[in-house]
C-alpha cells in the first residue's frame, strides 16, 4: 500500500513512523512533513490545506489510503473531494467535522440527544447582551464557535470581563468569521480527560484516554500553548472499564447514531474533551482528529496494524475490539522554542536526538533536516520542537525515561516543562 500523511506536526511524525513498520505499506508520503518525518517517509512540498493539490498527487501517485492530521483541511471538506474521486480517505466529511469545526453544532447536537454537558447561551449581538442574557452566574467560559487554533476560549470571573471578551469577537471580530457566534458556558471545574475511539460510521472502537498539559509552565501557570506533553492512559480514577463504558454509552455512540440519522455518517477518529465534576462528567467538546501531543502518546500503545484499523474504519467493519491499546502508560513531553506560545527565534541547530536510550522515542514538529554536501543539519523551525516519548510498565517509570533522556536534546532556548505526569 502506499500511504499519505497530511500535516506536519509530531502527530504526523507518529503516524508516518508506524505506517513505515508496516509490512502492508511500501512507501509513506506526508504534505508537507518536518525534518523527522523526512527519514520514515517522502516530504512533499504541498501544503495541508491545498486540497487540489493533494488530490492531483494521491490520483497521480495511486496512493492508497490518505490520513489527514490536523483539523482545517477535514473542515475545508478534503474527505468529501477525495471521496468523490474514488480514494480512500481516513477522516470525517465536510459535514461531519463540523462537530469540531463548529462549537454551537456540537452543542446543539449534545442539547437534542442528551448528552451532558455545560449550560450555554449564544451570542450574536453584542449589543443585546445584559447580565440575564445567560441565565447563570459567573465565572463565564467564553468561546468562538469556529476553528481558532487552540485560542478561541477564555474564562472571565465578571460579567464586565465577559462582555468585554464578547465585544472583542463581536465588534472588533479579533477572530473574524470565526466568532460570528461566541458560546458562553457555564464554568465547571474537574480534572479533564481525552477520549478516542475509531468509528467507522455507525460503530466505535475500544476507547482510550489521555491528560494533557496546556499551560506553558509548571504548575500549570502561565499562556495556553498547543500542549506541554501529557500520558496515557490517566489513572484509574480517571480512566477504567465502567468511565470507558459510561462514555461510550451516553457519549461516542449516541453522537455516532445521531449523525448517521442526519446523513452525515462520522467516519475516523473522534475525540471527545471531557470534564469529570461533582455531577459527573460532562462533553466540553468534540475533536474530528488525533489530538497533538495525545497523538504520540496513544499511537505508540496500539499493538495491532494501525493501517488495518483504518481500512477498517473506512470499508465501515470496525468493531468493539479492533484496536488492542496496550495498558502500559506513555509519557510525552514537548521542547519549544523560547519565547513560545509568543515570539520566539528559529533556524538553531538541534543536537542530541540521536544520543537518547532506546525506550525513548522522538517526533519532530518544527524542525528542518538541511542537507548541505558536508552533513544533513537539523534546525528548529517553529515553537513546538519534538515531542520526547517513552512507553514502560507505569507512569513514573516512562516519566524517568522521558526526563533522564530529554536534556541530552539541545538547542538554543530549548524549553520544556518539568511537571508532566507528575501525579499527586
Ligand atoms: N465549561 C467549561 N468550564 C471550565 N473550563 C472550560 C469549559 N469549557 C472549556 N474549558 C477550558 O478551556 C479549554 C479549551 O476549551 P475547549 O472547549 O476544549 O476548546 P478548544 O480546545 O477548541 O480551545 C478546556 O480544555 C478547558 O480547560
Ligand atoms: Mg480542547
Amino acid at each position: 500500500m502506499k500511504v499519505l500523511v497530511i500535516g506536519n506536526g509530531a502527530r504526523e511524525h507518529v503516524l508516518c513512523e508506524n505506517f513505515n513498520s508496516s509490512n502492508k505499506v511500501s512507501k509513506v508520503f506526508v504534505a508537507p512533513g518536518n525534518g523527522g518525518t523526512s527519514e520514515c517517509a517522502v516530504n512533499l512540498s504541498i501544503d495541508s490545506d491545498d486540497i487540489s493539490g493533494l488530490l492531483s498527487f494521491a490520483k497521480s501517485n495511486r496512493i492508497d489510503l490518505t490520513v489527514v492530521g490536523p483539523e482545517i483541511p477535514l473542515s475545508l471538506g478534503i474527505v468529501d473531494v477525495f471521496e468523490e474521486n474514488g480514494l480512500n480517505i481516513f477522516g470525517p466529511s465536510k459535514s461531519a467535522s463540523q462537530i469540531e469545526s463548529s462549537k454551537l453544532f456540537a452543542k446543539n447536537l449534545m442539547v437534542e440527544i442528551g448528552v451532558p454537558t455545560a449550560d450555554f447561551c449564544v451570542v450574536e449581538d453584542y449589543e443585546q447582551v445584559d447580565i440575564d442574557t445567560f441565565g447563570f452566574g459567573p465565572p463565564y467560559v467564553i468561546k468562538a464557535d469556529g476553528l481558532a487554533a487552540g485560542k478561541g476560549v477564555a474564562i472571565a470571573d465578571t460579567f464586565a470581563e465577559a462582555s468585554s471578551l464578547l465585544r472583542s469577537h463581536l465588534v472588533d471580530k479579533t477572530f473574524g468569521s470565526a466568532s460570528e457566534k461566541v458560546i458562553v458556558e457555564r464554568f465547571l471545574s474537574g480534572r479533564e480527560i481525552s477520549v478516542f475511539g475509531f468509528v467507522d460510521g455507525s460503530r466505535v472502537s475500544s476507547l482510550t484516554a489521555a491528560c494533557d498539559y496546556k499551560k506553558i509552565c509548571d504548575g500549570n501557570k502561565g499562556e495556553n500553548t498547543g500542549g506541554m506533553g501529557g500520558y496515557s492512559p490517566p489513572e484509574a480514577t480517571l480512566w477504567n472499564k465502567n468511565i470507558e463504558n459510561w462514555v461510550r454509552d451516553n457519549v461516542m455512540q449516541p453522537v455516532v447514531d445521531e449523525l448517521r440519522n442526519r446523513r452525515m455518517p462520522y467516519k475516523g477518529i473522534l475525540y471527545a474533551g471531557l470534564i469529570k465534576t461533582e455531577d459527573g462528567l460532562k462533553v466540553l467538546e468534540f475533536n474530528c482528529r488525533f489530538g497533538d501531543p495525545e497523538a504520540q502518546l496513544i499511537i505508540p500503545r496500539i499493538e495491532n496494524d494501525l493501517i488495518d484499523i483504518m481500512n477498517d474504519v473506512v470499508s465501515e467493519k470496525i468493531k468493539t475490539n479492533s484496536v488492542n491499546w496496550n495498558p502500559e502508560t506513555s509519557v510525552g513531553v514537548v521542547v519549544v522554542s523560547k519565547g513560545y506560545p509568543n515570539e520566539y527565534e528559529v533556524g538553531y541547530e538541534i543536537k542530541g536526538v540521536d544520543l537518547l536510550d532506546d525506550k525513548v522515542q522522538v517526533f519532530h514538529a518544527g524542525t528542518t533536516l538541511n542537507m548541505t554536501e558536508k552533513e544533513n543539519l537539523l534546525q528548529t523551525s517553529g515553537g513546538r520542537v519534538l515531542t520526547v516519548v517513552s512507553k514502560d510498565k507505569d507512569v513514573n517509570l516512562a516519566r524517568d525515561n522521558v526526563y533522564r533522556n530529554i536534556s541530552r536534546i539541545n538547542f538554543n532556548g530549548a524549553t520544556f516543562r518539568h511537571d508532566i505526569a507528575l501525579l499527586n
